[in-house]
């Protein structure tokens, strides 16, 4: 396990390039290894969990070269095809899930594989949906954990789906699932999670279309096969907002980040800590936004799940609410348990770590702010298998009085150069 020692400085000035956003990274791999021919995908994310995709994508068949910021993808004119190794997604639920779907219509028998923290989370969510389109899936225990083994089928049945729960993940299996199907598959979602797939499947010659329905989506996919394309991976927004609150919270904060993606279901952290009082300017750019940010007192506020829907930006959004004046109450965040790690449990000891008082009721927990992030007591925290976990904590200590993140090494899965740029060596 790696620890970090983080000193504070007086000054924070940074210009900060966030990876490739990390949930288009694994589609633009996904849907180049299933097309027919070659695609190039430009500015794809380096961590480990985008890596794990490009593995798994070559063990199938796919063609891979990486040359600068540009990495070719040749998809086999046949399609992609079964193997026998065990197919390793890491710590990467995107890849695990998004694979299922794909998996299921490629013939044969595969075997899939995961960290121990992927091996505890539930994978029932998407086994249930693909297990109604006809392709089995069995795993661990009752919520199916892996290692899990799969029957892939040349087609699946097409179905329309209600997902229980929002999900971007377990929305997107489906529809990779429906690309193979009898027909057309419909899926929808009660609350709007990020649109990536839907996007890409658009831009890469897929037939698929999507309505508003009450405070959500449904979205029709109907059986293709993608075409090559270009793609150029916008940064990520949900790695930005590490920068986004240290740059509100350092005393002598000035922050500027690149472009990241823009997608709506991704930015509803920005709203949230400007309504907190946050100085956050947007810039429209082509491919999305780049952002300024500037040292502010931020006070509580009432957080929602589903303005943050996936609740990615918990963890610095806690940091966040430890720095304000006031009580922030973070609502409805039950889908926190079942990330990388216990995110509620971890967000609550984080907060305890840095001397705010936080109360839990249900799925509901209130942080007391302490004022200023000046406040902050010097802290040790452990994240070794939860790469948000780890940033949350650096940057309450870089803006605070310091401390040690142990498990550091768990921000490679995303954010390779994370440490550099925060304590200015990069
Ligand atoms: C992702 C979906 C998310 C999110 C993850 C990336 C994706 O989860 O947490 O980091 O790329 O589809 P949900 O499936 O809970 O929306």
């Amino acid at each position: 396990m790696t620890s970090r020692i983080i000193t504070p400085a007086d000054s924070f000035t940074r210009k900060v390039a966030t990876p490739g956003d990390k949930s288009i990274s694994h589609r633009a791999l996904m849907l180049s290894a299933m097309a027919n021919g070659t695609s190039t995908i430009r500015g794809l994310s380096r961590g480990e969990d985008v890596g794990r995709t490009a593995t798994i994508m070559a063990q199938l068949g796919a063609h891979i070269q990486s040359s600068g910021n540009e990495v070719t993808v040749t998809g086999p004119a046949a399609g992609l095809r079964a193997t026998s190794e065990a197919l390793y997604c890491g710590n990467s639920g995107t890849t695990i899930r998004l694979l299922l779907g794909i998996l299921s219509g490629i013939e044969g028998h595969h075997r899939i594989t995961g960290d121990a923290s992927l091996s505890r989370r539930p994978m029932d969510r998407v086994a249930t949906p693909l297990g109604l389109m006809g392709i089995q899936i069995t795993g661990q225990g009752t919520t199916v954990t892996p290692p899990l083994e799969q029957i892939g089928l040349s087609s699946t049945r097409a179905i329309s789906y209600e997902m229980p729960r929002a999900s971007a993940q377990v929305k997107s299996a489906v529809l990779f699932a429906g690309l193979y199907a009898d027909g057309t598959t419909t899926v929808s979602e009660n609350i709007r999670t990020r649109t990536s797939t839907e996007e890409m499947f658009e831009y890469a010659g897929i037939s698929i279309s999507s309505a508003n329905q009450g405070e959500g989506r449904i979205v029709s996919v109907t059986p293709g096969r993608p075409e090559p394309r270009i793609w150029n991976v916008p940064g990520d927004p949900s790695q930005a907002a590490f920068f986004v609150v240290a740059g509100l919270l350092h005393p002598h904060g000035d922050v500027r980040i690149d472009e990241i993606y823009a997608g709506v279901e991704r930015l509803g952290y920005l709203e949230v800590l400007s309504r907190m009082g946050g100085a956050i300017v947007k810039s429209p750019t082509d491919l999305g936004l780049r952002l300024s940010i500037r040292s502010s007192q931020l006070r509580g506020t009432t957080i929602y799940s589903h303005e943050i829907p996936s609740v990615d930006e918990v963890p610095a959004l806690v940091v966040a609410a430890c720095a304000a004046e006031g009580d922030t109450k973070f609502v409805e965040m039950a889908e926190l348990r079942i990330k990388e790690s216990d995110r509620f449990a971890e967000s609550v000891l984080l907060a305890q770590r840095l001397g705010s008082k936080v109360e839990v009721e249900g799925d509901n927990f209130t942080v007391t702010g302490q004022g200023s992030a000046s406040s902050f007591l010097h802290f040790e925290f452990e994240a070794p298998d939860d790469h948000r976990m780890a940033m949350a904590a650096a940057i309450a200590a870089y803006c605070g009085q310091g401390g040690v993140v142990h498990g550091a090494e768990s921000v490679e899965t995303s954010f390779p150069g994370f440490f550099e740029i925060l304590m200015g060596a990069s």
